[in-house]
């Protein structure tokens, strides 16, 4: 008796739970709930039918592209360039005798960046002005950062000009979180190199040293540019003990391609008085 009693109230049980015309989605007939075992009770679970789940992906997608085009915004403002930076990329590339090879290394390098990165491979791009060693270096800087790679890239005199300014705010731990900070940057482009200001008390050098040394030690790949050529590059690093420890760490970590050819400028200057003409 006492084991029919037990077995009608499950069965009422069970029918309490049965799914009825609400636990089905008008729209594409699916289940809503379904009714599973835990621990021996019966309960009745919603679950996604076929237009929820549909929702359900179309809204994550969203939400990833959303969070991906805010890291994007958040990189380029983080790898404090201007307006300008923006603009200089292998898409708007203007080509001509000179460039082409440049062009072909700087997109192999990107292609192949999980090789680069892991072999901390950059290089010094070195040769006379105006020849594009800064429109390259932010051609292959914008690239990186359309695929999520942190990139910083700063002009020298910036990063100095950064630093002296912490020091009125924050003292010594000024300089020390902001090369720190740079270490967020799986690749540290250091633009027109040489170009700084050097004080007779050589503390841009020193600045300097502790960039590179700490892109070394992290074992992050840096790129420089400079108008300098290798002997004056040399020369314009090296410490007030006449050691070349920086110039050797950089040649190290950024091997040298000498950028030959004639200043760009002059175009860019032509193509400005046409448009002005054409203004007139
Ligand atoms: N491949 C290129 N496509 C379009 N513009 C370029 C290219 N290379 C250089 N330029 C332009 O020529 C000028 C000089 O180039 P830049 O990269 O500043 O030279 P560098 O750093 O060698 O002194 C800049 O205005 C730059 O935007
Ligand atoms: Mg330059
Ligand atoms: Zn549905």
């Amino acid at each position: 008796m006492q084991k029919i009693k037990t077995t009608m109230s499950k069965m009422i049980h069970t029918q309490e739970l049965a799914l009825n015309s609400d636990d089905y989605c008008p729209k594409c007939k699916g289940k809503k709930s379904m009714i599973i075992n835990i621990l021996g009770n019966m309960k009745k679970v919603p679950v996604l039918c076929k237009c929820e789940k549909e929702e359900y992906e179309r809204q994550r997608i969203l939400d990833e592209n959303k969070e991906k085009l805010y890291k994007l915004q958040r990189l380029r403002e983080h790898s404090l360039m201007d307006e300008n930076f923006k603009n200089c990329t292998f898409e708007n590339w203007k080509s001509d005798k000179e460039n082409e090879k440049m062009y072909k290394m700087g997109e192999k390098y990107c292609n192949r960046w999980q090789e680069m990165k892991k072999k901390n491979m950059g290089f010094t791009f070195w040769g006379p002005p105006g020849t594009g060693k800064s429109y390259l270096s932010f051609c292959i800087a914008n690239r990186l950062l359309q695929s999520y790679v942190p990139v910083i890239a700063i002009s020298t005199i910036g990063i100095i000009n950064r630093i002296y300014d912490s020091y009125k705010r924050y003292g010594q731990s000024g300089e020390v979180a902001i090369i720190h900070s740079l270490k967020n940057a799986s690749l540290l482009i250091l633009d027109d190199l040489g170009a700084e200001y050097t004080s007779k008390l050589g503390k841009e050098k020193q600045i300097i040293y502790s960039i590179l040394d700490a892109r070394y030690r992290d074992k992050k790949p840096v790129i420089i540019t400079t108008n300098l050529n290798l002997k004056q590059l040399k020369e314009k690093l090296r410490g007030n003990d006449c050691v070349d420890r920086t110039y050797d760490r950089l040649i190290e970590l950024a091997p040298p391609v000498e950028i030959k050819g004639t200043s760009k400028r002059v175009a860019v200057g032509k193509e400005k008085t046409q448009i002005l003409k054409s203004l007139l």
